[in-house]
């Protein structure tokens, strides 16, 4: 199996690219900020403990987004692996999916991290708001706190892939297309 990260700051086009990349690889994408907006609409207890964090642009507990995953992986089946879409994103997280998958004899294949700079977020996101009506996308300040908890507690894990041998990071920059044949060049190879 493969397992591969989806990572980059909000807004960089994750979940713009995941499709592509999942249809090519048969992977089964596993965001986990659209599990959490699920539940939250489905007001299930723990979307209502998840609805303030995100609506003010703040990380939900690492347990909980780590049980999300973990049982994820135990119910899909009939993949060649799994498109791993904002998670992990904290050290602790990235630390419990090694831990998950060296229990079935696993790891993670590569880090795919699009780039982009913060200025370019903001124009990103300012555009989705229009369409998807995000409420996390609705107000200027909580997308500041959002680019300002990825810089924080996220973006150290670029040197934790890299140490790994496992970071490759994309321009996010250009067209749609353009980044997309960036991500398979370099999967391609995985
Ligand atoms: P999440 O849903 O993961 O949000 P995010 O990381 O902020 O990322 P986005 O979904 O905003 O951006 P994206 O990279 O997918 O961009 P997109 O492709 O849509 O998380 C939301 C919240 O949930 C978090 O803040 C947190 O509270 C919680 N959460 C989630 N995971 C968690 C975890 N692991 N631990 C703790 N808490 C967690 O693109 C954006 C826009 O740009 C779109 O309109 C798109 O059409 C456009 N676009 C994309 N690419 C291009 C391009 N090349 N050119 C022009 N426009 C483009
Ligand atoms: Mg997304």
């Amino acid at each position: 199996m493969k397992y591969f990260i989806l990572f980059g700051p909000p807004g960089a086009g994750k979940g713009t690219q995941a499709g592509a990349m999942v249809e090519r690889y048969n992977l089964c994408h596993l965001s986990t900020g659209e599990l959490l907006r699920a539940e939250i609409s489905s007001k299930t207890p723990l979307g209502l403990q998840a609805k303030s964090l995100i609506e003010a642009g703040n990380l939900v507990p690492d347990s909980v987004v780590e049980g999300m995953i973990e049982s994820k992986f135990h119910e899909t089946k009939g993949v060649d692996g799994f498109l791993l879409d904002g998670f992990p994103r904290t050290i602790t997280q990235a630390q419990s999916l090694d831990e998950m998958l060296s229990k079935v004899s696993e790891s993670v294949t590569g880090c795919i991290s699009i780039m982009i700079p913060d200025s370019l977020i903001h124009e990103r996101i300012a555009h989705r708001a229009h369409i998807e009506g995000r409420a996390d996308d609705a107000r200027a300040e909580v997308v500041q706190n959002r680019i300002v908890t990825y810089h924080a507690k996220t973006e150290p894990l670029i040197d934790f892939y890299r140490k790994a041998g496992k970071y490759y990071e994309i321009d996010g920059t250009g067209t749609i297309d353009e980044v997309r044949e960036r991500i398979f060049t370099a999967m391609d190879k995985l």
